[in-house]
């Protein structure tokens, strides 16, 4: 009998510790828990700046100001960030007839990120734009494009529309067409 009573106090001892060993358990995997979502916030805002960097890098070496932003070229790369990829209302005419270079800004403001993705890898429009070389850049790359220039926020107008190889531009253009090709010939005889 009296046997008997200790092993049931003993049984109950080993509950009562097998119920703090579970609880302690427990209340360390929420620990654990709770660190690591400020880590998982903390990473992935790191990484959201990671993705802003690469795109203005991916802008920088791209050469998008070259056309997108007005006098970015003319300035030695000096015109503030503030003013990049606001588009430009001189034409670039050719036999395609006369395009000019989107606000980018404006551009990302109304389309989402997936459809950034899905035109700028398929779209085969207008020169000088080089869509060739768009239409190849790995999926990241143009993900982090489309992020940083969304980081810079709406800015300017709408570029003009294009207009037609027929038709006389009423904006002022840059001539982009081979002009005299009869030298070429002349300098190779
Ligand atoms: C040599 C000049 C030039 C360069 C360099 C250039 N673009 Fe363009 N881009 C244009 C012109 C002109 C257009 C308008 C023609 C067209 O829509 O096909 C255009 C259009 C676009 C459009 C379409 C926007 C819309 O709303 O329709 C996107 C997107 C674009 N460019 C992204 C870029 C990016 C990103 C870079 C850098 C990697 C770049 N461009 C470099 C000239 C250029």
């Amino acid at each position: 009998m009296k046997s008997n009573q200790s092993n049931k106090s003993k049984q109950r001892a080993r509950l009562l510790s097998g119920a703090f060993f579970l609880s302690a358990v427990l209340i360390f995997a929420a620990l654990v828990a709770c660190g690591e979502g400020s880590d998982t916030a903390i990473a992935s805002e790191g990484q959201a700046r990671n993705m802003e960097a690469r795109g203005k890098y991916l802008v920088v070496i791209g050469g998008c100001n070259d056309c997108h932003t007005i006098g970015y070229p003319e300035s030695g790369g000096k015109t503030p960030e503030s003013e990049w990829l606001t588009g430009a209302p001189v034409g670039f005419r050719g036999p395609w007839g006369t395009t000019y270079p989107a606000n980018l800004r404006l551009t990302v403001a109304g389309i989402d990120e997936e459809n950034w993705v899905t035109m700028t890898r398929s779209r085969e429009a207008l020169p000088p734009m080089p869509w060739p070389s768009l239409n190849q850049m790995d999926e990241q790359d143009l993900r982090a494009i489309y992020r940083y220039i969304k980081s810079l926020g709406p800015k300017g107008v709408k570029a003009p529309l294009a207009v037609g190889p027929d038709q006389e531009p009423q904006t002022p253009y840059i001539l982009f067409e081979p002009q005299h090709m009869e030298r070429l010939q002349i300098g190779n005889n």
